[in-house]
């Protein structure tokens, strides 16, 4: 795994970001990794209690997916930068009552809010900022609405190539801005999120063809 490292965002911007998400339900806190500039970036949802646990990107089952999707890229961890919407894990709690009949308060993940997504923003904006990438690969929907805004869903657009902007915070110091669109323009490679797979094992073959695309555009570029 030599050779990962995460982009340099602003621990101020960092600082600001995580305080901003006091009092929210979410937990821990790691940035993206790979390496920078990188011709792909790869955009997932947010760390689960694995990733805060082991403090890499993608380290849990989701993870053992996207190394897949890597493989069939031809392409390892160390040659692209892999982060997600929000850099802290959303949890929620809920009673479990175990089998000695005691009864614990477990935490499961859950999809980030819209609240929270833009919170963090400014963290991704910079991320993007560092690794310049060629192609963004948002992998499902919560990334893909965070990227070009939510008039799309990941089903309709998954293995075809956009070119556009991408949102941004409006102002990183106030997350009341909202987004505004970027100036640059991106080449936008929407993905099926890796767990997304686990939950339905038929959207492999969509997944893996989707890849394939993707593997001729890289080579196209370069
Ligand atoms: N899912 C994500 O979207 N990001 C991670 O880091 C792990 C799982």
């Amino acid at each position: 795994m030599s050779g990962i490292r995460s982009a340099p965002v602003d621990p101020s911007v960092i600082a600001v970001c995580r305080a901003r998400l006091s009092g929210h339900p979410v937990e821990g806190f790691l940035l993206g990794g790979g390496t920078y500039p990188a011709q792909v970036m790869f955009v997932g949802e947010a760390p689960g209690a694995t990733e805060i646990q082991e403090g890499r990107p993608f380290s849990g089952q989701a993870g053992e997916e996207l190394d897949g999707y890597l493989q069939r890229l031809g392409l390892t961890r160390d040659e692209v930068y892999i982060t997600s919407v929000i850099r802290s894990r959303p949890y929620k709690e809920k009673p479990l009552t175990r089998a000695s009949g005691e009864t614990v308060i477990s935490r499961s993940n859950r999809t980030p809010t819209k609240t929270e997504i833009l919170a963090h923003a400014p963290i991704l904006d910079e991320e993007i900022r560092w690794v310049q990438p060629q192609i963004i690969v948002p992998m499902g929907n919560t990334a893909l609405h965070r990227l070009i805004g939510s008039h799309e869903t990941i089903t309709s657009l998954h293995g075809k190539l956009i070119e556009g902007p991408v949102q941004q915070a409006a102002d990183p110091a106030m997350p009341d801005k909202g987004y505004i669109f970027s100036r640059e323009i991106y080449q936008i490679f929407p993905l099926f999120h890796p767990a997304a797979i686990l939950y339905n094992r038929k959207l492999t073959d969509i997944v893996m063809s989707d890849l394939d695309h993707l593997s001729q555009i890289l080579r196209r570029n370069s």
